[in-house]
């Protein structure tokens, strides 16, 4: 475990829940947090370290007074960004968040040049890209979390209506982390037993209404995101990629002409290993399916359109 750092920047509840699924587990050596609010980071380091009392993970979880101690890390959570506000357009939103991207990513250049970034911030697909085209780096190394929240959430609405079958349903989907994400129930299974066996045809359309809208029902309750899925879906990811592990899981990649398409950032399945992306699995979709991926790769592209027309890219 020694030499085996993640730093996660934002220490809001999204940060500090992965950081506390990274320490009970005993994940990694080191956790730091960081945040613009030093304080907060410190706190939650404090409570988040405290709790390991009682797990013999030995996992250190500190926080970083500045930037410089992002410095060695092997992996680099980015969950920065605001929430989008009432009074805010689609268009401020992504011009703030993707604005901070480009200070996170500065400091994780200079601190942590050999690190694999997973992105968390929303609009997910789209800052993943902008991270992509700050640093130039192996887009490899550029991992957005999406797939592995959003199947978790496939997963769970599948358990609940078959009633069995916890922690052997592996749910896949692609696209958008957004409403255009297209879950596939067809290549999803219970224990190996293909879903269309088990869960009516009706009852599948619910538990893709749902899964697909499994961000906004917990705000709706909450008043606020979700944040003990997403830092679970996160602390999964990083193991498999300290660990060199090679698991299948939806993610948001740059794609370079698989799925016909280049220069874009959308959930697909990857082989998650050492350097971040080990492979990329190209699914054969059918029409039907081609032309829902297209809606998807589009309302990507409008986002990403956004910031060019605003000069962000420049
Ligand atoms: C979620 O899906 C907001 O991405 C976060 O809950």
């Amino acid at each position: 475990m020694v030499g085996r750092k993640v730093g996660i920047v934002g220490a809001g509840f999204v940060g500090a829940t992965a950081a506390y699924s990274l320490a009970i587990k005993g994940t990694c050596h080191e956790v730091v947090l960081y945040d613009i609010n030093t304080d907060v980071a410190i706190g939650k380091a404090l409570d988040i370290g405290q709790s390991t009392s009682y797990s013999p993970s030995g996992t250190i979880v500190t926080a970083a007074k500045d930037a410089s101690d992002l410095s060695g890390c092997d992996i680099v959570v980015i969950t920065a960004g605001v929430p989008r506000r009432s009074e805010m357009t689609r268009a401020d939103l992504l011009m703030i968040n993707a604005k901070i991207m480009k200070d996170v990513v500065g400091n994780i250049m200079k601190y942590s040049p050999d690190a694999v970034i997973l992105c968390v911030s929303n609009p997910l697909d789209i800052m993943n890209y902008v991270i992509h085209k700050m640093t130039g780096w192996d887009r490899n190394r550029i991992v957005g979390m999406a797939g592995a929240l959003d199947g978790a959430r496939m997963a769970y609405q599948i358990n609940q209506k078959v009633g069995y079958g916890s922690g052997q349903t592996r749910a896949m989907l692609i696209g958008d982390h957004g409403q255009h994400m297209i879950p596939l129930p067809e290549i999803s299974a219970v224990g190996g037993v293909p879903l269309d066996q088990l869960i009516s045809k009706e009852d599948m359309e619910g538990i893709i209404d749902r899964t697909k809208n499994g961000g906004a029902e917990i705000v709706k309750h909450l008043g606020t995101s979700a944040y003990y899925a997403p830092g679970r879906a996160i602390s999964v990811m990083v193991e498999a990629i300290l660990d060199d592990s090679r698991i299948v899981m939806p993610s948001s990649v740059i794609l370079d002409g698989e799925y016909g398409y280049k220069d874009i950032s959308v959930g697909v399945p990857v082989v998650l290993g050492a350097r971040g992306v080990h492979q990329i699995i190209e699914l054969e979709l059918d029409d039907a399916l081609k032309e829902k991926f297209k809606i998807s790769v589009d309302s990507i592209r409008e986002g990403i359109d956004i910031l060019t027309q605003n000069g962000f890219f420049e």
